[in-house]
């Protein structure tokens, strides 16, 4: 039975953390087990609020596709690639754009958010406007039929699938609908018990070494209520007790789950435990990271084989298109 394809896409703005690991990276490693999966480096949209800093970008790209591999990622089984190496997205965005309505962009909620919280950027760009027809480029080229997501990127699925109607209504039935496969939200928060982000450094990459590791844990804040060592405390409001229930061994789960309402563990005692199960955990990880650091070729040739592949189909499609469309 052929395989229904999946395809996803991540902006390299940065290196990857645990939010990302627990969130979409695990998600995209099981699903590679059931679907024929695209993973790309959306960096044509990085470029959409990083055009006066472009190097971020460049910089990221490698790193986070290493970031990738070493979260499992396989790419004997998944197609991996970096978006602006098939031109084609840009000419399917380009004749998108002809047919999408402003209203549908302006109305777009992800787009009111984003330019309310980037006030330091200048957003009020066609490009960033646009977003989400080159989103909708990169689901259709390769016919997806799901696309994994977070809940703010729903807005764009949806918008994806009016895109489809219109296209298919206007010329022939070339696209399929795409559904989005909504990525559950990792537990884990920054150590300011606020959402993992790297906008604020409040976040642990998969990456970190072992001594950043333990100064941001013994910067994490804990149960606010508990002042002092004497203070028992609530697991159920900290942070660092998230942490030990995904990393730390079911026995030590439950002795910090007691002793801490007792009072019978103290907070610094508490994250060393959970700073050397996490340091452990990520151990195989770090590894995996060194190993492509220390053979780039290897990653080359990974994304030029993704980028191949990707370029077949995308070529198919986009003639196609062409032949839909009357052009050529
Ligand atoms: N907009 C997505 C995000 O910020 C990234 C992305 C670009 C994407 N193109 C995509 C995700 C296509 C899924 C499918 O997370
Ligand atoms: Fe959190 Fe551990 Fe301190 Fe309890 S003992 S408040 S679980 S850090």
């Amino acid at each position: 039975m052929v395989k229904k394809r999946v395809l996803s896409g991540m902006r390299p703005t940065g290196r990857l953390h645990l939010g990302h690991l627990h969130g979409t990276l695990s998600n995209w490693v099981k699903l590679q087990h059931d679907y024929d999966c695209f993973f790309f480096v959306a960096d044509w949209h990085a470029l959409t609020s990083e055009y006066e800093n472009t190097g971020v970008i460049k910089d990221s790209i490698q790193d986070m596709v290493i970031d990738w591999l070493s979260a499992g990622i396989n790419p004997e089984k998944s197609t991996l690639f970096v978006q602006s190496n098939i031109l084609e997205h840009a000419e399917l965005h380009l004749v998108l754009s002809m047919i999408v309505p402003l209203p549908w962009l302006e109305r777009n909620p992800t787009y009111k958010e984003q330019q309310e919280e980037m006030t330091a950027k200048d957003l009020t760009t066609y490009g960033f406007l646009g977003y989400p027809v080159l989103q909708a480029a990169d689901i259709i080229m390769y016919k997806a039929s799901k696309v994994p997501v977070g809940k703010d990127q729903v807005p764009h699925l949806e918008l994806t699938r009016e895109i489809v109607r219109r296209f298919n209504h206007l010329y022939s039935n070339v696209f399929p609908e795409p559904e989005q496969i909504l990525t559950e939200m990792s537990k884990v928060l920054g150590i300011d018990r606020r959402k993992m982000s790297k906008s604020y450094n409040t976040a642990i990459y998969l990456s970190e070494s072992p001594e950043g590791i333990k100064d941001k844990v013994s910067q994490m804040i804990t149960d606010p209520q508990r002042k002092r060592r004497k203070d028992p405390g609530d697991p159920d409001v900290c942070n660092v007790f998230t942490f030990h229930t995904l990393y730390s061994s079911k026995d030590q789960i439950s002795m910090v789950n007691e002793a801490c309402k007792k009072a019978g563990i103290g907070c610094v005692e508490c994250k060393e435990l959970m700073t050397d199960n996490l340091t452990t955990f990520l151990l195989p990880y770090r590894e995996k990271r060194e190993y492509y650091l220390a053979h780039g070729e290897k990653v080359t040739e990974i994304l030029n084989r993704g980028t191949e592949n990707a370029r077949t189909i995308a070529r198919e499609t986009m003639d196609e298109v062409r032949k839909a469309i009357h052009i050529r």
